[in-house]
């Protein structure tokens, strides 16, 4: 029995399910013709944001068409299913070991790595070996295991909260300040102790885009290891930073260079300019990965490590991250990068230059930049009210607050992606300069400042 009893030719806004409304919260008794139901699903979601203009996420939301097809003819594959397709299998065991030499491993056959769903996954499985490594440690000298901390800037992504939630680590946060605006080693020595299974070091703090120097970080962690004999490992958040250091800034040493780095992670689906959702982690040494963390499964007949928090997910993101790490090399992934870094200096000098504003930072560590409203400047309007004028325009340019210790403290933030053109990053410019002007001829405060932070993460 179908719920469209009539021919497929008759209008498709005139077919029972179109014509009753689709039920939203039971599956519908009976089958709809293809077309209707897709319709619908297409119907729905039209009022959804248009990507391309979504200036808050970090995500990837353009591909070339040849990505297309590979996505295309790839997305039935499951990474976990590495008997079934040896290929892709081995397609993500490259692209781990480029990774672990574009993060200057100093010997990228002893590093062992794995793709992810993302970052946050990425990143458990980070914090994942350094609680295990650290238990095995103190249990081996006879020591209480049962009060690992992680200490991290209070500006971290909310992944690592959930890190320290669900698998029982105390999270220690060091807050960012106006002098201290990231991480950065000072004070160190009062948030670790024999208990810290690590320390976080974020290459592209999410509010703000700025990198935490990790050398710095290293170097205080080496003067606490002289001092206390405490050897604290760090592993790098690249989820941003990851695909763009060794790109924009070869000289900066962040990465493996660094002995104290176990490991380090990043989001092929950010920066790496892969669709999502795609992660990547690599440990500087296998070492570092606890073996009692990883499963086999079969594989050609044999057995294949598998270190992951999910068992299924698609395989085709690997794939497309391969096309992308031979479409375009090293210098293509440095001309796509460096270009969206003009558009960001572009768009931060723009808007810097504006009497309402003042930058936090300008674009020049990764391609994402923050402002605040110019002390003093108005009583009238907030970013906020400018975040909601731009929306109208269909602009999504997320406000929010800062972390501790500067939660008094609201910025506006864009991210520059591969997509954000020069031509549409002068009409974000125009419509920028023409909704201040608007906001700065009120003659009185805006009705009610809508205090509700848009996604930022
Ligand atoms: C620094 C940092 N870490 C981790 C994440 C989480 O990444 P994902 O969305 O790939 O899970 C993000 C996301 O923005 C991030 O900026």
């Amino acid at each position: 029995m179908n719920d469209e009893t009539i021919s497929p030719a008759a209008p498709l806004f005139t077919r029972p399910t179109e014509a009753k409304g689709a039920p939203r919260h039971v599956i519908p008794q009976n089958e709809s013709l293809p077309a209707t139901a897709k319709q619908i699903v297409e119907d729905e979601t039209i009022l959804d944001g248009n990507a391309r203009l979504n200036l808050a996420t970090f995500v990837s939301t353009w591909m070339d068409d040849e990505a297309k097809d590979v996505y295309t003819s790839s997305f039935d594959k499951n990474m976990i299913d590495k008997d079934e397709y040896p290929q892709t299998a081995a397609i993500e065991d490259n692209c781990w070991r480029m990774l672990a030499n574009l993060w200057n491993s100093p010997d990228a056959g002893h590093s062992i790595g794995t793709s992810t769903i993302g970052s946050s996954e990425a990143c458990m499985l980070g914090g994942l070996a350094f609680k295990r490594r650290w238990q095995q440690l103190r249990r081996a000298q006879g020591k209480d295991a049962s009060t690992p901390n992680l200490v991290m800037s209070s500006a971290v992504q909310v992944c690592w909260e959930k890190f320290c939630n669900y698998f029982d680590v105390e999270p220690r946060f060091v807050p960012i300040t106006e002098e201290h605006k990231t991480l950065d080693g000072h004070d160190l020595e009062k948030y670790v102790d024999e208990n810290t299974i690590g320390v976080v070091a974020i290459m592209g703090v999410t509010y703000t885009g700025m990198y935490e120097p990790v050398a710095q970080i290293a170097a205080a962690l080496d003067a606490i290891q002289e001092h206390t004999g405490l050897d604290i490992p760090i592993h790098v958040d690249g989820a941003s930073g990851g695909m763009i250091a060794p790109f924009l800034q070869p000289d900066l040493v962040w990465d493996f260079r660094l002995e104290r780095v176990h490991s380090i992670s990043t989001s092929g689906h950010k920066y790496g300019l892969v669709y999502p959702g795609l992660g990547w982690v690599v440990w500087r040494e296998a070492r570092w990965l606890p073996q009692d963390l990883v499963f086999q499964v079969s594989y050609l007949g044999g057995e294949m490590p598998t270190f992951a928090l999910n068992f299924s997910r698609p395989g085709a993101q690997v794939l497309l991250q391969y096309y992308l790490f031979l479409r375009l090399g090293f210098e293509g992934y440095r001309a796509v990068q460096q270009e969206s870094q003009d558009v960001a200096k572009y768009l931060a000098a723009g808007i810097g230059a504006l009497d309402a504003f003042e930058l936090w930072n300008d674009g020049s560590d990764i391609p994402v930049f923050a402002w605040r409203l110019q002390k003093g400047h108005t009583d009238n309007w907030t970013l906020y009210d400018l975040q909601d004028r731009l929306r109208m325009r269909g602009w999504l340019v997320p406000a929010y607050p800062m972390p501790d210790d500067l939660t008094d403290i609201t910025v506006q933030r864009i991210v520059v992606r591969n997509g954000l053109s020069m031509d549409l990053a002068q009409s974000l410019l125009a419509d920028i300069q023409r909704e201040v002007a608007y906001l700065d001829g009120l003659q009185s405060p805006m009705p009610t400042a809508a205090a509700n932070s848009a996604f930022h993460h």
